[in-house]
């Protein structure tokens, strides 16, 4: 039945991002950074590290420039940073970033509520940022939102999001990251919408974002894999939500997730105890308790 599970899986790290942008207190610049450098520690090797888009629309990003500036790079590391436009590209590039992600939704109302566009408007104005991040040598990820559900709209047809993702990756972007923003997917769901974007794209180009808002991220993650997807974005702790998607709480956390590939033989490079330890370190940043399910139960078995 799970013969046909990948041997290795890659982890994309969003909660410097996706995690910290939904705080509503401000979160010190060097306590990002100590967050950052607990991923690092724990063998995270591409992390989105912030997000430059307008200080207005999510004040807690507002620091980017200075969390890049301050943080140690480590050699097989890639830092992202989510970008809305030109102006963010430009500020990434000058904080030395390495790849890039632009985003939007495959919902009108959530997009517009996102970024004050529509979806078309949205992919024009990514025009000056894929095809000149690519010619500067930068990676560029697409995120395609809300494909499970939408917080405004109910029922998105997945293939309103296959025609964005579409024109992503003609646009130059090297993966499509699918979310489920609100953690509404269930998993027969997430196997019809794979099977749809798995008849145009390989299984490298597809990743899969899972909020697990209704507990139902890691049964996604399954399928994902009998599927042949081998990206999963996390948040440590399960830190997460989207300032503008009410009810998206809680990422997949990334020590849920880690802990149950280790269990399947599933290699990820990630030192679980030390991810745990980054857990810790997410919680004394933010000041609250993480309700990702191993971040609370410990990563030790019961006879060790
Ligand atoms: P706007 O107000 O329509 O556009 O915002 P604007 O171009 O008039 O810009 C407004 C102000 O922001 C201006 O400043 C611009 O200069 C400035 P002002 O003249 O008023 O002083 N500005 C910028 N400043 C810094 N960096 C920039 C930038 N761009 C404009 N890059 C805009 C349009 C897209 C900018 C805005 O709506 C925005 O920034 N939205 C971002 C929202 C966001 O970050 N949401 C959360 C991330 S998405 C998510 O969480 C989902 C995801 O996790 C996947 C999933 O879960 O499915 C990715
Ligand atoms: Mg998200």
């Amino acid at each position: 039945m799970f013969e046909s599970l990948p041997k290795s899986v890659s982890v994309y790290e969003v909660s410097p991002r996706d995690g910290l942008q939904n705080e509503a207190a401000q979160v010190a610049t060097h306590a990002k950074v100590r967050l950052i450098e607990a991923l690092v520690a724990a063998g995270l090797e591409r992390i989105e590290v912030t997000s430059f888009v307008s200080p207005r629309w999510v004040p807690q990003m507002a620091d980017g420039t200075e969390v890049c500036r301050m943080l140690e790079r480590h050699e097989g590391v890639t830092y992202s940073a989510l970008v809305p436009n030109a102006r963010g590209l430009e500020r990434a590039a000058e904080a030395g970033i390495d790849e890039v992600a632009v985003f939007l939704s495959a919902s009108e109302t959530h997009n517009r509520k996102n970024v004050n566009k529509t979806i078309a408007q949205t992919l024009k104005a990514f025009e000056p940022v894929i095809s000149p991040a690519v010619a500067r040598g930068m990676k560029v990820r697409g995120y395609v939102s809300t494909l499970w559900g939408c917080p405004y709209e109910g029922e998105v047809d997945p293939a309103r999001g296959l025609a964005i993702a579409e024109q992503l990756v003609e646009a130059g972007c090297y993966q499509v990251s699918l979310g489920d923003t609100i953690g509404v997917g269930t998993p027969v769901q997430t196997g019809r919408i794979l099977e749809l974007f798995l008849r145009r794209f390989r299984p490298e180009q597809i990743a899969l974002h899972l909020h697990d808002t209704r507990g139902t991220a890691l049964a996604n993650v399954l399928v994902g894999l009998q599927l042949g997807v081998t990206t999963f974005d996390a948040s440590v702790g399960g830190l997460g939500g989207c300032p503008y998607a009410p009810g998206a709480a809680g990422n997949l956390a990334t020590e849920d997730l880690v802990y149950a590939l280790q269990g399947m033989g599933i290699e990820t490079g990630i030192d679980l105890e030390r991810l745990w330890q980054a857990g810790q370190v997410a919680e004394a940043v933010v000041g609250r308790e993480l309700p990702g399910k191993v971040h609370q139960a410990g990563v030790r078995s019961l006879a060790g």
